[in-house]
Parts: structure tokens; sequence; C-alpha cells
């Protein structure tokens, strides 16, 4: 019969986030079906309360608890301590980012780099976005040119596994990218040549040398590899003028048939 509890001894890296760190061990009872983050949870709560991580959903959605694991990328909520196959897991903060303390790793490059290259929506119709009128029309095949780019959690392991990222502060890296890429991409976007503005240069898309270490690390399977590939296709066409700029998706003006059924309550004023 399959184990249900094993020991495990857990090498944790302890930083004040000056200098070199080093490694705390503990070992504990894990059962199947627990996390890394569960054991590490479990040993803050019990063991030593000094440990310092960052973790919010326990679910592979947030993206706070990216760390590497036995020497790979991963989310620690979504790792299975059983799956690891081993008797010592080793957690330290990811690559590529300053430590703040222990696990907790400085997301700052990772955001600045990110907010760069627009990730909104980028429209003309100034009139539209001051009083919307009505929703921009997409097809559902429209949406299927983004939706995988969409999945991005900004959980950073893409950075922390990137080689150029090691080597060059200034890339911009396969996160932002990726997300060029998602944005670009969208029937409703109107912001192509902004961002090209920002990625189309020595440390932008051009720097990647499609090592592929971003997408192995991904965990919702966003791909960013593929996003800059495709991006430097869709430059070069458009430097040789295959590609023309487009133009956003209009709104889509309810039917003149369509009445309001009695009793719904008017939507909500827009904030924005
Ligand atoms: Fe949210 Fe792991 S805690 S992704």
């Amino acid at each position: 019969m399959a184990e249900k509890v094993k020991k495990v001894t857990f090498r944790v890296y302890r930083s004040n986030g000056k200098g070199k760190g080093n490694y705390s061990e503990y070992t504990i009872d894990v059962e199947r079906g627990m996390t890394v983050l569960d054991s590490i949870i479990w040993i803050k709560e019990n063991v030593d309360p000094t440990i310092s991580y960052r973790a919010s959903c326990r679910m592979g959605i947030c993206g706070s608890c990216a760390a590497i694991i036995n020497n790979k990328p991963n989310l620690m909520c979504h790792t299975q301590v059983f799956d690891l196959n081993t008797d010592t897991v080793t957690v330290r903060p990811m690559h590529n980012y300053p430590v703040v303390k222990d696990l907790v790793p400085n997301l700052n490059r990772l955001f600045e780099k990110h907010s760069s290259v627009h990730p909104y929506l980028v429209r003309k119709d100034r009139k539209e976005q001051e009083n919307p009128t009505g929703e921009y029309y997409q097809a559902p095949t429209d949406w299927l040119y983004y939706y995988q780019f969409n999945y991005c959690i900004k959980c950073g392991l893409c950075l922390a596994a990137c080689p150029t990222v090691a080597t060059d502060e200034e890339f911009i890296g396969p996160q932002a990218l990726a997300q060029v890429f998602r944005y670009n991409e969208d029937s409703r976007d109107e912001g192509e040549d902004i961002r090209y503005g920002v990625i189309d240069h020595a440390h932008g898309v051009w720097r990647c040398h499609f090592a592929g270490a971003c997408t192995e690390a991904c965990p919702k399977g966003v791909d960013p590899a593929l996003a800059i590939q495709l991006l430097k296709r869709r430059i070069v066409s458009k430097r040789l003028g295959f590609r023309k700029s487009r133009k956003g998706t209009q709104v889509l003006k309810p039917p003149k048939e369509a009445k309001r059924r009695e009793g719904i309550p008017e939507a909500p004023k827009p904030t924005v």
C-alpha cells in the first residue's frame, strides 16, 4: 500500500536580505496530499515562527508563492511533496530577484517591466472611453488569438528561469513580452505601435535568445517563448510593410428592437 505519511527534511533558505544566506533544516512528518507550501506553513506554525514566505490563495492563482524547489522554479502551493520523490526538499527564493527576507523576493523588477508595456487595452476613441455607450465586439474566434497568454498570474517564475534576465538587467523579460503579445492580439486593442516603441530595441524583444526556460517554468502554460518569437515575426512583417496597424473593434450597438425586460435594475454608472 502506498505510504500515507513520511519524514521529509526541508532545507529552507534563510536570509535577512543582506549578504549570502544559509539554510535551516527541519525534519517533519508530511502527509500525502501536502504541498511544499503546506509544509512551510506547518513549520512556521509549529517549529520556527521566524521563517518568512509569501503566499495567499494556496491554489495556483495569485502567484505569490513562487520559489525554487529542488533547483526547479515552481509554485510552492502547486508542488506536492510526495511527487518530488525525495526525502530532502530544498526551498530557496527565486533567482534573478533581490531577497527581502528568507523566501520573499523583491518583485519590483517584474512589475516595473510589466507596467512599462501598457498591459491594458489601448483605445483611440477617447469619447467612448469617457462616456461608454456599450461593449466592444469580440467574436470567440478573436479571443482564441490571445487567450493562452491571458493566463499569466505574474508569479515571476519565467524571469527566475531566464538566462538572459540573469545577465542583462535591462532586458524587458519574458513576462512583459508575453503580455505585449496578449494585448496586441486582442481585437479590441489599438496600442500595438505604442508597445513596439517599448520593446523594439537591443534590450527588448531582440535580446531573447530563445532558451525556452520561461515556458518550461510557467505553471499556467502561458508559453512566453512562443509569444516572443511571434512578436519578432510581427515586428519584421511590419517593418517590411506586410502588416498594417489594426483598428480596434467598435462598440456593439444593441439591436433596435431589443427592449429591457421589466424589473431588471439599471447597471451602475461606470466609475472610470
Ligand atoms: Fe497563490 Fe501559491 S499561494 S499561487
